[in-house]
């Protein structure tokens, strides 16, 4: 069977050889500790669960939802935004409810790239900045994220061809995967970049409710300008232990939020209404504070054993993950595997995330505090001499 030319235009999924000795280890016995995946092991609240089931119960909820969202949805993100951000938003043209932030990364591709066009994506950066444009048969051009500048871009080395055939720019702080904060004045070099090259930004806030040391992220709609130029993706799946239930949400410019809707009035058929209504619940009653205190735990847990065996880490000020350099003489992927050869520990191989990530390292802190702190001993124990 011949798979579409599109398709094959994707780079090898990195992490295929990684979960492949994964599964090898597991099959031979060994209790392998996953520090790979992003994925929240907390349950999300009882509350959100109580408003799904009560919604789940009533028959009007069981039709095909609109792919406007229900109104009380839309308030409920505007009502957030307002209190979270003092950003206002339109709940009728400014917010559409998205089927978790990579649907709405993915689709937005479609409905903004044609063949010849770019996209502007971070390295590293989420994997579905760079394969989503070649999806859409267009192109992604890298911007490199470099320790040196914090992990922004530099807007200024961006090639002229880039700036011209550019519609897209894709932004992610908190970051995945560095775990940077977004850098002082980059949101507002974003927005005069995007007016002058006429390009839409697009801003993932997936993290901005998982900080730690006081730090506040920002929406970059609170940006002068930014609703001229851009959209935010606003996800409930890291904030609020909620990846299993496809919750999202565009909210910004309206004419964004309109060609999105209209795409997808022809991709999919909307989110399961009672799902729409426990998410309102969920923004209404804000993130569950309590996970700040608990990753910024395992953060310096992770980041105390690191240290002690040599790796110098910077403590991430968001996300939930730790990103640390790979000893001399290693690769991203040559360590991954010797560490997970040594200790049964699966990191994930900073190079899965572009060209500018190898030479690093992710750990996930979404793993139990016994477990990680398991890991780190196995690491100690293994490499420490
Ligand atoms: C930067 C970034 N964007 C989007 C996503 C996916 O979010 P969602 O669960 O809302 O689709 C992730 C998940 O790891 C992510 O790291």
């Amino acid at each position: 069977m011949r798979s579409s030319k599109r398709l094959e235009r994707l780079p090898p999924y990195l992490f295929a050889e990684l979960e492949r000795k994964i599964a090898a280890k597991k099959a031979a016995g060994v209790d392998v500790i996953s520090l790979g995946i992003g994925d929240p092991d907390t349950p999300t609240g009882e509350e959100i669960v109580a408003a799904l089931s009560g919604a789940a119960a009533d028959p009007a909820t069981h039709r095909y939802p609109s792919n406007r969202g229900r109104e009380e949805l839309r308030r409920a993100t505007a009502g957030f935004y307002e209190r979270r951000f003092g950003v206002q938003l339109d709940p009728e043209r400014e917010i559409v409810p998205a089927l978790g932030a990579k649907e709405c990364v993915f689709n937005l591709n479609l409905a903004f790239l044609d063949p010849g066009d770019v996209a502007l994506a971070a390295d590293p950066g989420y994997p579905v900045y760079t394969g989503g444009p070649l999806l859409a048969g267009a192109e992604a051009a890298l911007m490199p994220l470099l320790p040196e500048r914090g992990f922004a871009p530099d807007l200024e080395a961006i090639s002229e061809e880039d700036r011209g055939r550019a519609r897209l720019m894709y932004l992610n702080y908190p970051n995945n995967p560095t775990g940077a904060v977004v850098p002082e004045g980059l949101f507002e070099q974003v927005v005069e970049f995007a007016r002058r090259h006429e390009l839409l930004v697009v801003h993932d806030a997936s993290y901005t409710e998982t900080t730690f040391d006081g730090y506040v992220a920002p929406s970059f709609l609170e940006t002068p300008g930014a609703k001229e130029v851009g959209v935010e993706v606003f996800s409930l799946s890291k904030g609020w232990n909620m990846t299993g239930w496809r919750t999202a949400a565009i909210v910004g410019n309206a004419e964004a939020v309109e060609a999105y809707w209209r795409l997808k009035t022809n991709i999919d058929s909307g989110m399961f209404e009672a799902v729409q209504l426990a998410a309102a619940a969920a923004l209404e009653a804000g993130p569950p504070a309590e996970m700040w205190a608990l990753y910024e735990r395992r953060r310096d847990l992770v980041c105390d054993a690191l240290r002690e065996i040599g790796v110098e880490v910077t403590p991430p000020k968001g996300t939930i993950y730790v990103w640390a350099p790979v000893p001399e003489g290693h690769t991203s992927a040559s360590y991954c595997e010797l560490v997970l050869e040594e200790s049964g520990v699966a990191l994930s191989p900073g190079g899965a995330y572009g060209a500018n990530g190898e030479g690093f390292f992710r750990i996930s802190l979404t793993v139990a505090d016994d477990r990680l702190r398991e890991a780190m001993e196995r690491l100690r124990a293994s490499l420490g001499g």
